[in-house]
């Protein structure tokens, strides 16, 4: 055991927390359904420039993007999720927008807030070595599918918060909020970060991973013997501006909660997030192998390992449609002819 102690790497205790503007929202899905477009539902997609309906494992993002929409410009990843609607009393649908979270760079278009830690940030941190993701990794959370809360619960930590403020934290919930929230809804997706150290994918996009996560970074527990590698814990925060549609004149005359996912669910269970790994070259580890924190892994910090681009530029990385159709604006039905559940 000395000797292992001694031939240790240093142990880091890195956490990246970054926003990314949105890159395209559109029907495609190269993880879950690869070559679909249009796949079954809509979402909301943040990252470098290289998403398209197929991307399989054998592809370098890193290598292939030329532009992200991440502050980290090395991170050429793709992040997304469902998109959120809102149903008004006449049936029509109008898309939720998002609005860039607390903490950040003035200017970011919409997207979301990414996490890379430790299996946890907080000071009673593990202190484990942290593997990056190698090129062509991918991997999903939640089920698109789920109806009931048992089956949600399985995720347990996939929620949402209705936001008081834009810094309200805590009393997650894995239904959508009953009452209209003052600063939107937070939707929190974490993944697993426990890999079995072979598969890039799994033909569920799952069972490659072991989720040890809790939610409300807690710290998590250790990796199981299945599924020994430590990988980042990758985490998204997705704020939705729902508060245009908070007038409960508009809500449903029954009491329930006006907003529906793109899955058509109106409960909140079928929240899910797809996660496709990007980084150029060893950035990643690099930076997980770094002690830097939040906006201080900036190379312009002291500590900071990784390259940061402005807002602008990271608003005028775009693709070009491949699903021609309406997402936006009043709808007379979800896109795909979704049916609400
Ligand atoms: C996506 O794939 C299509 C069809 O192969 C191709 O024409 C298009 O250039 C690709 N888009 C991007 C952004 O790579
Ligand atoms: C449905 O209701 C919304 C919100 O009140 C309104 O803006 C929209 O025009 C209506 N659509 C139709 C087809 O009446």
């Amino acid at each position: 055991m000395k000797w292992q102690a001694l031939t240790l790497p240093a142990l880091a205790n890195a956490a990246l927390r970054f926003g990314c503007s949105t890159l395209t929202v559109q029907r495609l899905d190269p993880v879950v359904e690869p070559g679909n477009a249009p796949s079954a539902h809509v979402h909301q997609i943040v990252g470098g420039n290289a998403f398209n309906a197929t991307v399989d494992t054998s592809v370098d993002v890193g290598k292939r993007a030329t532009c992200t929409t991440c502050v980290f410009s090395e991170d050429k990843s793709n992040y997304w999720t469902a998109t959120l609607y809102f149903r008004a009393r006449n049936g029509s649908f109008h898309r939720v927008p998002q609005y860039p979270n607390a903490v950040f760079h003035d200017g970011q278009k919409a997207g979301m807030t990414i996490y890379y830690t430790q299996e946890s940030f907080y000071d009673n941190n593990l202190r484990q070595k942290i593997t990056a993701f190698p090129p062509g990794f991918r991997m999903t959370v939640g089920n698109a599918m789920a109806e009931t809360r048992e089956e949600a619960v399985k995720y347990r930590s996939l929620r949402y918060t209705c936001l008081q403020d834009i810094l309200t934290r805590g009393r997650e919930t894995y239904e959508l909020p009953k009452e209209p929230c003052p600063a939107g809804i937070m939707a929190i997706h974490h993944f697993p970060a426990c890999w079995d150290g072979k598969n890039l994918d799994s033909p569920d996009h799952q069972s490659h991973m072991f989720n040890t996560a809790k939610g409300g970074f807690q710290v998590a527990d250790p990796c199981p013997a299945s599924h020994p590698v430590r990988m980042p814990q990758v985490a998204y925060e997705t704020m939705w501006d729902t508060t245009p549609f908070n007038d409960k004149s508009l809500w449903p005359e029954d009491g329930s909660q006006p907003f529906v996912w793109s899955t058509g669910d109106s409960q909140g269970y079928s929240t899910h997030a797809d996660y496709l790994f990007g980084w150029e070259g060893d950035s990643l580890q690099r930076a997980m192998d770094s002690d830097c924190f939040f906006q201080r892994c900036a190379e312009d910090r002291p500590g900071g390992v990784l390259k940061i681009q402005t807002p602008e530029e990271q608003n005028a990385c775009t693709i070009e449609r491949t699903v021609y159709e309406e997402v936006d604006g009043w709808l007379a039905e979800l896109p795909g002819k979704v049916q609400v559940f």
